[in-house]
């Protein structure tokens, strides 16, 4: 099994991801470190703590960084609801965050992966960064870092800037910069591997996990709904699904330069797949382009109806 460690902000899509990479069974699962992004630290942490309870899973849910390294926190609150994970009642949780620092928590998990660890990023880059500023000699022994984030075609917090990416871009810039092996599933792959209606139905009689999936679902694609058509964008799932099957997607090895300028292209990621001769010793992200979108479908169902 690869060893992972969840780096979220949950989060309705932060969540069904979560749900994927535990009913896939091919992930040790060795922890959830939280950032703020689609809400403030304290509710997103609470939520992960909700969906860990939910499926039973023993394992520790760490808060980490309270702020983007340069700037305030902007809750996707028109998106992801007032606590950030609006729509479907959990009860309160039990469980505790875990005592411990995220940056620490994360250093002693590379350690302990021996050069294994990939880090599922689907929230700000913050606490990645943050890693990466505290324990620079780390680097070369995390194996990918999978993020949803960024965009080569437009963005959708600004014309340019996709939200992941704008919420800290400074955080953005020092990790695509690190020479750590990195997947950018941005908003090019992610806006194809939509969910319809009549498939959102399909998950809902999945059992109790499909439910909550489905609940989900039904608050976030309010957010979605064009023209009458409510399909849902699972972003964060897709990360999840490329490490299951790399196979399954148009990659392309690219150089990409993150805007943590004030200009108004902060927070886009720029991508070169043309434009400009870089040299071949331009640090490369695996960029993600497109997917396979009813082979998602079926293998998020699998995932989820192994949950039961
Ligand atoms: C990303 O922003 C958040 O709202 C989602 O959870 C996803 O990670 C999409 O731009
Ligand atoms: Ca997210």
């Amino acid at each position: 099994k690869m060893p992972i460690v969840f780096d979220c902000d949950p989060g309705h899509d932060d969540a069904v991801a979560l749900f994927m990479a535990v009913g896939s069974e091919r992930f040790d699962l060795r922890g959830i470190t939280c950032v703020p992004g689609n809400n403030l630290l304290d509710k997103v942490s609470q939520n992960a703590l909700k969906l860990t309870e939910f499926l039973g899973l023993d394992i520790p849910v760490v808060a980490g960084c309270p702020k983007p390294l340069a700037q305030e926190c902007h809750p996707a609150v028109s998106v992801h609801g007032a606590s950030g994970m609006e729509g479907p009642h959990l009860p309160l949780p039990k469980k505790q965050l875990a005592k411990v620092n995220a940056i620490d928590f994360l250093a002693q998990q590379i350690r302990e992966a021996g050069g294994e660890l990939t880090i599922v990023a689907v929230g700000p880059l913050t606490n990645i960064a943050t890693l990466l500023l505290a324990y620079p000699e780390l680097k070369g022994d995390i194996k990918r870092i999978c993020i949803m984030g960024g965009s080569a075609e437009g963005g959708n917090v600004t014309p340019v800037a996709e939200f992941n990416i704008w919420h800290d871009p400074e955080a953005a810039r020092i990790v695509f910069a690190s020479g750590v092996p990195i997947t950018m599933c941005g908003l090019d792959v992610t806006h194809r591997l939509y969910i319809t209606e009549p498939e959102v139905e399909e998950i809902r009689a999945l059992g109790r996990v499909g439910r909550l999936a489905a609940e989900l679902f039904d608050y976030y694609k309010m957010y979605h709904g064009e023209g009458g058509v409510h399909n849902v964008i699972p972003h964060d799932a897709v990360a999840v699904c490329w490490l299951l099957d790399p196979e399954m997607f148009y990659t392309r090895s690219l150089h990409v330069e993150v805007d943590a300028g004030s200009s108004l292209s902060r927070g886009c990621t720029q991508v070169f797949a043309i434009s400009r001769d870089l040299g071949d010793d331009s640090v490369k992200a695996e960029v993600v382009f497109d997917g396979d979108r009813d082979k998602f479908v079926q293998m998020f169902k699998h995932c989820i109806a192994n949950l039961g």
